[in-house]
């Protein structure tokens, strides 16, 4: 088997953490024990360009116990655990390409390979692995059957590609999945960025001021967590309805130019370019910590950072010490990278399970209906939202009420007024 991974001897270690992560995925659990009896992915070659993490590994064992060939690659350079990937290879047998730290062309060479595999289905995170396929490897877009989408970046830049008809095949945008972005985005990312700051700096959030660039999903997670955390929390946004919801929620909400003199922490999650540029750096308070929960390293302008800095060095593992031309420090976690990811270990188990049981559970429908689709981005099917919400709450020993047959009636009639 060919595979590019940091150090084989890892994989004891990374074997025990994935029993630790599956025991906080039931409802992937519950999926896989199906997936071992059905084999509805028998045959079915499927290549993942997906954070290497615990989770991850679970759903790659899934997708294997489903009768899947599965082989995989890191959908980000900093998010890789080595110890996963080593237990991946040495006790699953699973193909990984994944190296925690590895520079842009290793990076892009992890992607090409796992396309060898000859993919009948894609499943991305970010879009990398499909943007690769179809600007260098076209000739396999007719052997596959569809794509899935993880990421609210990669459905943003694959609806564009539908938009332009250059996209090759179907996909199915299981950011958009309910039982995905309301938990995934704002719990998981709420909790896992903050973990990501903590772990890389060691400060205290109560009574810092906070700086979230973006009110989306995650925005509004990490908003909430770090309010919790006792922090004076600031909203910057572009979107008026969004900017409106900010401030009901009682944050303060002001443009970056007035934010930027006044936070000690910032975090960028807007999925855009150039967030916080050099005319922000250069107004910050010394000390100031940046940071990016974004999908790509492209929120902060570190090139621009670069050009009004005098000296550069790293103070502590993911904190790297900008001095400015102005005699101020500022500091940069994590290169610019999904800090959740880089210093910490992305969204817990227990909210990635209801994200990896609608890969699965997409997995299959492709597998059964990609006859019916066409090229363009799907919703993940409503009653398979339902069900795996459902399948959480059982598995939360939590019942919930039922319609009764006069509430069915009543809510179908439009007849019956005050
Ligand atoms: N994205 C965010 N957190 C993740 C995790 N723990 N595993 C895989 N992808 C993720």
């Amino acid at each position: 088997m060919n595979f590019h991974i940091k150090d084989e001897n890892l994989a004891d270690k990374g074997k025990l953490r994935i029993e630790w992560a599956g025991q906080s995925m039931p409802v992937l659990n519950i999926i896989r024990d199906r997936f071992e009896k059905e084999k509805p992915l028998k045959g079915v070659r499927i290549a993942a360009c997906l954070h290497v993490t615990t989770e991850t590994a679970a759903l790659m064992e899934t997708l294997k116990a489903g009768g899947a060939d599965v082989a995989i690659c890191a959908s980000n350079p900093l998010s890789t655990q080595d110890d996963v990937a080593a237990s991946l290879v040495k006790n699953s047998d699973i193909p990984v390409f994944a190296i925690k730290g590895e520079d842009h062309d290793t990076y892009y060479s992890h992607i090409r390979s796992v396309l060898k595999i000859k993919p009948m289905i894609t499943m991305d995170d970010g879009a990398d692995l499909v943007s690769t396929l179809h600007s260098e490897k076209k000739d396999l877009i007719p052997s596959i059957l569809a794509g899935t989408e993880e990421t609210t970046t990669g459905v943003i830049r694959l609806r564009s590609m539908a938009m332009d008809k250059v996209l090759g095949y179907p996909i199915i945008a299981v950011n958009d999945a309910k039982t995905k972005h309301f938990f995934d985005n704002r719990y998981g990312t709420g909790q896992s960025t903050i973990d990501g700051i903590i772990r890389a700096t060691n400060r205290l959030l109560a009574g810092s001021a906070f700086v979230v660039c973006g009110y989306g999903w995650c925005g509004r997670g990490v908003a909430n967590r770090a309010r919790g955390m006792g922090a004076r929390v600031i909203i910057t946004e572009v979107d008026p309805l969004k900017s409106l919801e900010a401030v009901m929620d009682g944050y303060a909400v002001m443009p970056m130019e007035e934010a930027a003199r006044i936070g000690d922490i910032y975090c960028t999650l807007t999925g855009n370019i150039h967030v916080i540029r050099k005319e922000h750096f250069l107004k910050m308070k010394e000390g100031a910590i940046v940071s990016n929960s974004g999908h790509f390293n492209v929120e902060l302008d570190l090139d621009g950072l670069a050009e009004i800095t005098e000296k550069r060095r790293m103070i502590r593992e993911y904190v790297e010490e900008y001095t400015l031309v102005n005699g101020k420090r500022v500091y940069v976690l994590g290169e610019g990278r999904l800090i959740n990811l880089a210093a910490a270990e992305g969204h817990p188990s227990s909210v990635m399970d209801m994200s990896f049981a609608n890969q699965a559970l997409s997995a299959e429908y492709i597998a059964k209906h990609h006859g019916q689709m066409r090229k363009e981005v799907y919703p993940v099917p409503e009653e398979i939202d339902r069900r795996i919400a459902l399948m959480k709450l059982q598995s939360m020993g939590i019942h919930i009420d039922k319609l009764t047959t006069e509430q069915e009636k009543y809510l179908s009639s439009w007849e019956m007024g005050t």
